[in-house]
């Protein structure tokens, strides 16, 4: 299985990334091909509403550091995405990413890729209230349908701000462990 994991926090080990890469380790033992992108350290624009993904090209006409990115997740069986709670969303380089796939839609809207793949979301705030915030993934349940992903995980942690604070949620990093091998698993 081809794991493709795009982490969207800043802080390369950060918090987001470290429950991603629990989740990571896991399905790399049970035998996962995993490859990480962390999208801070590259260099890519957001979409820039050229059209060009649907009148000259079947891919993001762009070519930056992301190019390789897109076509990876097009390949994969399974993507991670982790991201920071950035003012009640994704962070901005998240964001980026997700507007980049709309070159995954042909012009009519259906899908260019294949379905069946599976996807895990991994979100990390610092508001300990889980009532806070919990929009999130339905709102990009959306994303993950409309390209095939099916079904969607969710892997969550409230309450942690600091670098390193999230080594201290031991169930989570279990729960991410745990999903891994249910996912991978032959
Ligand atoms: C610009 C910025 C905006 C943030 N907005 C929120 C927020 O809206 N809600 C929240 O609970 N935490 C917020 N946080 C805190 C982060 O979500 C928290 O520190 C998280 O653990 C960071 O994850 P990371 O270590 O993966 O980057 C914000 C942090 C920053 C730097």
């Amino acid at each position: 299985m081809k794991i493709v994991a795009v982490l969207g926090s800043p802080r390369p080990q950060g918090n987001s990334n470290t429950l991603a890469r629990a989740f990571l380790k896991a399905a790399g033992e049970q035998g996962a091909e995993i490859t990480e992108y962390l999208l801070n350290q590259m260099n890519f624009q957001g979409c820039q509403g050229c059209g060009g993904c649907k009148t000259k090209s079947q891919i993001c006409i762009l070519e930056d550091d992301l190019t390789p990115v897109l076509q990876a997740v097009r390949d994969a069986d399974l993507l991670v995405l982790a991201s920071p709670v950035y003012f009640g969303d994704i962070s901005g380089q998240m964001k980026c990413f997700f507007d980049r796939t709309y070159s995954y839609f042909n012009p009519d809207f259906s899908c260019r890729m294949p379905p069946g793949k599976k996807a895990v979301m991994v979100l990390v705030q610092a508001n300990p209230d889980p009532d806070n915030f919990n929009d999130i993934f339905p709102r990009y349940q959306r994303w993950f349908d409309r390209y095939g992903f099916a079904p969607a995980h969710l892997l969550r942690v409230t309450g942690v701000r600091d670098l390193g604070e999230i080594a201290s949620k031991t169930a989570a990093l279990d729960a991410a462990a745990a999903l891994a091998r249910e996912l991978v698993a032959p």
